[in-house]
This record gives C-alpha cells, structure tokens and sequence, in this order.
C-alpha cells in the first residue's frame, strides 16, 4: 500500500484521483461536523462548492426535510439554518434530514475527489475508523487536506500524519510513504502530547477564536469522539458503516 498525501487540493487535479481511494481531511470543521450530523442520524450530505447550488438544489424541498448547512469566512451563510459549528448538527435539529453544505475548504476538496472510487471523510474525530477504513480496502490511497484558502492547514496535516502514524504501527506488510506523507508523521509527532494547542495555536483556529467560534476547537480536536465513517457515495455523503451509535470515546481533550 503507497501512501500519498496533498496538504490542498489545490496541489492535485481530480482527474489524477479518478478511481483511487481518497480520505478527505477537514478538522476544522467541515469533516467534523459531517461527522457529528451522520453520527446525529442526518439522512445523508449533499455537498456543494457554491451558495447558489445549495439554493438551487434544495429549492422547493427546502425547509421540512432539507436543511442547508454551511459558512462563509466561517459564519453561517444568510438564508442558511446552519452554519460550520459541529455542535450545531444535534440530533434534533437534524435527525432524518437530508442537508445540503458548503464550506470554504472541506467543499472543494469533495468536489475534487468526486471521480474517486473510495472516498471517507476524516478528521481527528474519527481517526479510528478511518485507519480501519484505509487496512480494509488494502490498495493504494491519497490524502486530501483541505487546507485553508489554497494554502497549508497544520491541524488537517497534523490530523493526516496521526493516520500515518498509525499506519505505520499497524501491522502491515509493505506500506509506503510520499516525503509528504512523512513530513505530516513528523508534524505529527510534535504536536501529539496536545492536539488541543495545536488546533488553538493554528491559523484557522485562530481565526475561529477570533469570531467567537473558540469553543469549536475542542470539538475538532477530540480524539475517536465520533466513531463513524462518512463516505462520498456518488454526490452524497453517507455512513456506510455504522458502528449503531456505539458509545464515543470518553478521552478527555486536554485543554
Ligand atoms: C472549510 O471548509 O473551510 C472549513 O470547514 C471552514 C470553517 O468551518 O471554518
């Protein structure tokens, strides 16, 4: 198994990921909050690049069993019922919903892996699944950061060489990695004893604080809180394997 990485998805163009195996990563927050809202029981997550889209997707069904999710520089986009804090994907404000979402960063590194033929959802949140997701398909595979605005992201290649690490402990029997994939190895190593300083100390996570959004941070940086594996199936993101809402990992984020 050849481990590749991308810190953007600026760095890669989607044709070269046509029928690989892609593990998207958004820490903060996109994966996050899909992760939450599928854990929550949302139906399933159409993601899309742009605002209109999302309205013109959702035109008439909007509203009863269609929500649209979402932010723009990190606030909710008007018209919107919700915006980019994971915590907002609660189970009764989204339970058996279908919601259509777009962010800045997590929606377009989707849409570059759309022509994919595995593609999860990853962030710090589910890394377990997601390790047990790439030993499962056993082939080659890309990770996609999100990054931040086309530039470098620490948390999504901090999060992208925890899954590194783990692979590289893991038992495998011939697993290679790019130069990328093991500089985010090392990032990670760093910052390991405390993911939580990393995400606040982070540009992104910095921005956040600065518009209120602070409390997001500790929710991203939860380490197997949220034990599912979102999947981009066609357009739609689903959970294929559910783990029937077993009992999120009580590890305590170290503040
Ligand atoms: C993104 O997709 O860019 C992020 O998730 C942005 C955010 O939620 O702050």
């Amino acid at each position: 198994m050849r481990v590749e990485l991308h810190f953007t998805p600026h760095q890669i163009d989607e044709l070269a990921l046509r029928d690989r195996t892609v593990v998207v990563i958004d820490v903060l927050r996109a994966s996050t909050s899909i992760a939450n809202a599928l854990f929550n029981g949302a139906k399933e997550i159409i993601p899309v690049t742009s605002v209109e889209r999302a309205v013109k997707i959702s035109g008439n069904l909007f509203g009863d069993h269609v929500l649209r999710g979402g932010e723009r520089n990190g606030k909710m986009i008007e018209g919107f019922n919700l915006g980019n804090s994971p915590a907002e994907y609660s189970e009764e404000k989204i339970k058996g919903k279908a919601i259509i979402f777009s962010s800045t960063n997590g929606s377009l590194a989707l849409e570059k892996a759309r022509f994919a033929r595995n593609v999860a959802i990853g962030g710090f949140v589910n890394i377990s699944q997601v390790v047990a997701f790439v030993q499962e398909v056993n082939q080659d595979f890309t990770v996609l950061c999100a990054g931040n605005n086309g530039m470098f992201s620490l948390e999504d290649s901090v999060c992208a060489g925890m899954l590194v690490q783990r692979l590289s402990e893991a038992d495998l029997d011939d697993v290679a990695f790019s130069d990328a994939a093991i500089a985010s190895g090392m990032l990670y190593k760093g910052y390991s004893r405390n993911l939580l300083k990393m995400v606040k100390n982070s540009e992104h996570g910095k921005y956040l604080t600065g518009i209120g959004q602070a409390d997001d941070l500790a929710f991203c940086a939860g380490v197997d809180t949220i034990p599912v594996l979102p999947q981009l199936i066609g357009s739609v993101i689903r959970v294929k394997r559910d783990t029937e809402k077993a009992e999120p990992s009580k590890t305590p984020v170290i503040s």
